[in-house]
């Protein structure tokens, strides 16, 4: 069975790559996951408040866990032997690009212009594969519009894209009046691939102590439909590379997302839950399921579900949404 692909450019084994998290924030852990079988990682991203403030000043307030930029800082979670610092980030990076031979994607959240490009720069420097740019800005100001807040992601990305030699891919948030829109305008700016869709820790309080707190809840299954919806919209009608991301817990996932279009798929939280062996057992289900359904490759079943041919997508989207409310009897809902 062949299950190689290509993704931003990069050739690989196979469709499914460990994405950004704990597990890839060390040279040992990348070393696990390359021998687990994984066709290749995204570095935990490296975050402008690391760079601005540079070790002690940001350790000290994410240490404290006050969240006071809450989408940085909702990304700290325990992680053992992760060097926070931006030196201590970029080192990993170099001796994790030394130590494995699959693509060591690393990951920025920036926010300023300046802070996009210098540290793409120092990222692909460290020797990374392909930069992925792990994008969501909180529009907190109310006087920015929608098209504002497009016109700042595509900015982020054409800067970066003009003096990046290696591939950028940029991760999404769901939350846009029109994905598919700026899907094409990210890829006319130049990102060499999507990934949808980014999750998030969502912010809660204690009542307690009325202190903000960010649970760490795994993703299932059956968060994957936002994902797999746009990767079929998208699918064969840009340029740029697709993964599927949130959800990818078993085999049966993977195939869906390559179904729909995506060239790779990423997981996390499976990894997280049963650890990085569990990536040797949706590589052999993915061989087993293309196998028994006879397909030679992961290529040709890529897209056989994607919505291309579809003149109509959105009349066929609503069409299975009124199927849906008229077929539901109340009660007979699986649990
Ligand atoms: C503990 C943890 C840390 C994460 N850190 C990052 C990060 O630094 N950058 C990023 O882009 N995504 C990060 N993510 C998001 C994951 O890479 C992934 O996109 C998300 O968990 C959805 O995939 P899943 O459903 O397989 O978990 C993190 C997720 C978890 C659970």
């Amino acid at each position: 069975m062949i299950l190689s692909t290509r993704y931003l450019g990069l050739a690989l084994a196979h469709p499914i790559i460990a994405s950004a998290s704990p597990l890839t924030s060390t040279v040992d852990g990348i070393c696990a996951l390359e021998d687990a079988g994984a066709a290749a990682v995204v570095m935990p991203s490296l975050f402008e408040e690391q760079i601005r403030a540079e070790d002690t000043a940001y350790a000290m307030y994410t240490e404290h866990g006050t969240f006071s930029q809450s989408e940085a800082g909702s990304y700290f979670p325990t992680m053992p032997g992760y060097d926070r610092g931006v030196s201590g980030h970029l080192d990993t990076v170099r001796r994790a690009v030394a130590a494995v031979d699959i693509p060591v994607i690393a990951s920025l959240n920036a926010v300023t212009t300046d802070g996009w490009v210098s540290y793409a720069a120092r990222l692909e420097q460290a020797g990374a594969a392909a930069l992925e740019l792990n994008m969501y800005f909180i529009p907190a100001d109310a006087t920015m519009s929608g098209r504002d807040v497009e016109a700042h992601y595509i900015d982020a990305v054409r800067a970066v894209k003009r003096s990046a030699t290696i591939p950028v891919a940029v991760k999404l948030s769901p939350f846009f009046s029109s994905i598919g829109h700026m899907g094409h305008q990210l890829a006319e700016a130049g990102a060499d691939g999507l990934v949808l869709f980014n999750r998030f820790y969502q912010p809660d309080f204690d009542l307690a102590t009325l202190s903000v707190k960010s649970d760490l809840k795994l993703s299932s299954s059956h968060e994957a439909g936002p994902s797999m919806l746009w990767i079929s919209v998208l699918a064969g009608r840009i340029k740029s590379s697709l993964a599927g991301t949130t959800g990818v817990e078993t085999a049966e996932q993977v195939v869906k997302y390559l179904l729909v279009g995506a060239d790779a798929v990423m997981t996390t939280s499976a990894l997280l839950r049963h650890g990085p062996a569990y990536i040797g057992g949706l590589v052999a289900g993915l061989d087993a399921w293309l196998e028994e359904n006879g397909h030679a490759s992961v290529s040709a079943i890529r897209g056989l579900k994607s919505l291309k041919q579809l003149d109509n997508v959105g009349e066929l989207l609503r069409a299975q949404y009124m199927n849906l409310l008229t077929e539901y009897v109340p009660g007979q809902l699986a649990a």
